[in-house]
């Protein structure tokens, strides 16, 4: 019985370790282990035994059933090592595809002019305020010397929310708010970039556009001021060769005042359509503070004196990057933006 009993243990381990599947080892399982299975068989003769034979048979038979457990477990757990492998094998992801690229953005042309406009002044020393767009008549005008029924207010038909309250026509009512809040105090030396609206709309005017403003106030301000100020600005934003021209202008908020041009970047100064054959292209207004405006604020013009400026940025925009139609910053077609 025991030689049987070796030769079942035998054939057992072989029969365990040719399975390949977790189905297969149960199988085994059953048909050696199982309650009809080969070992209860053999271990049924048990009965013609000696009693003295007996215990060792079945010490025998506990120990090839034990062995048995063992080695089941040792394969069930190779079997499912396996299993695992080849389900990764099968899900493993092929990193070398190329993959697919979110789409990036990029700033609006306007916003890259806004602010390589601030970068500029921020290197001659000015600090960037800020103001609402929603403005009362007062700073919009009253305080910029632009009384009721001035004629200069056609050319800045507006928005009007309430007899009192409009969209600002231009980023000038700043200068005002900030003279209110530094008064008395000096040197002053702000830019103010910003949203303007107007009754305008074709190719090189729109209802909203964008504006920055210069205001300088301090002890002998003088023309020669504005002046080196806009060249240094034109030559940054331009290119070291740009020459600037100032043009005797008039805004009820400077006195004298300039509109000032920059040599034409298409042709450089020698007559092209673009410049009308002038070989200059406007690119902002500006002056001496006015007296009355500075009075208004707070300050003395007989102690301080100052100059501002007030550019359009669409109109750098287009310049600078050869945009022949203003819409086309505000259509927001990317085959159009992507160039920038
Ligand atoms: N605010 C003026 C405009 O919008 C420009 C300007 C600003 C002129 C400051 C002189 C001084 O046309």
């Amino acid at each position: 019985m025991q030689e049987q009993l070796r030769a079942l243990q035998q054939k057992a381990e072989g029969d365990l370790l040719k399975c390949t599947t977790l189905e297969e080892l149960n199988e085994v399982r059953i048909r050696y282990m199982g309650k009809k299975g080969e070992l209860t068989q053999i271990l049924r003769g048990m009965g013609k035994l000696s009693k003295e034979e007996r215990p060792i048979i079945g010490s025998l038979a506990n120990e090839i059933r034990d062995e048995f457990d063992e080695k089941l477990a040792h394969i069930t757990k190779q079997i499912k090592a396996q299993e695992l492998e080849q389900r990764l094998e099968k899900e493993s992801i092929d990193i070398t595809l190329p993959g697919i690229a979110p789409e990036k953005g990029r700033k609006h042309p306007l916003t890259q002019i806004i602010e390589e406009i601030e970068e500029i002044f921020l290197g001659l020393g000015f600090t960037i305020e800020e103001g609402p767009e929603i403005e009362l008549d007062h700073y919009n005008f009253e305080a910029l010397n632009i009384p009721k029924d001035h004629p200069a207010r056609d050319m800045q038909d507006s928005f009007y929310i309430t007899p009192e309250v409009l969209l600002r026509t231009h980023t000038s009512p700043v200068q005002a708010r900030t003279m209110e809040k530094m008064k008395p105090q000096y040197p002053i030396k702000i830019i103010v970039p910003g949203k303007v609206y107007r009754r305008d709309d074709d190719a090189t005017h729109s209802p909203m556009f964008h504006q920055v403003e210069g205001l300088v106030i301090d002890k002998n301000i003088r023309f020669s001021d504005l002046k080196g100020t806009l060249l240094s600005f034109a030559q940054q934003m331009f290119g070291p060769k740009q020459r600037i021209r100032l043009r005797p202008s008039f805004f009820p908020f400077t006195e004298p005042s300039a509109e000032v041009d920059i040599s034409c970047v298409i042709c450089n100064g020698k007559g092209c359509r673009t410049c009308q054959n002038t070989g200059w292209l406007e690119i902002l207004g500006s002056g001496i503070v006015h007296p009355n405006v500075l009075e208004m604020g707070g300050y003395n013009p007989e102690e301080v004196t100052g100059f501002a400026f007030g550019m359009g940025v669409e109109r750098i925009a287009m310049l600078k990057y050869g945009i022949d139609d203003m819409r086309l910053l505000y259509e927001n077609d990317v085959r159009f933006l992507r160039q920038f």
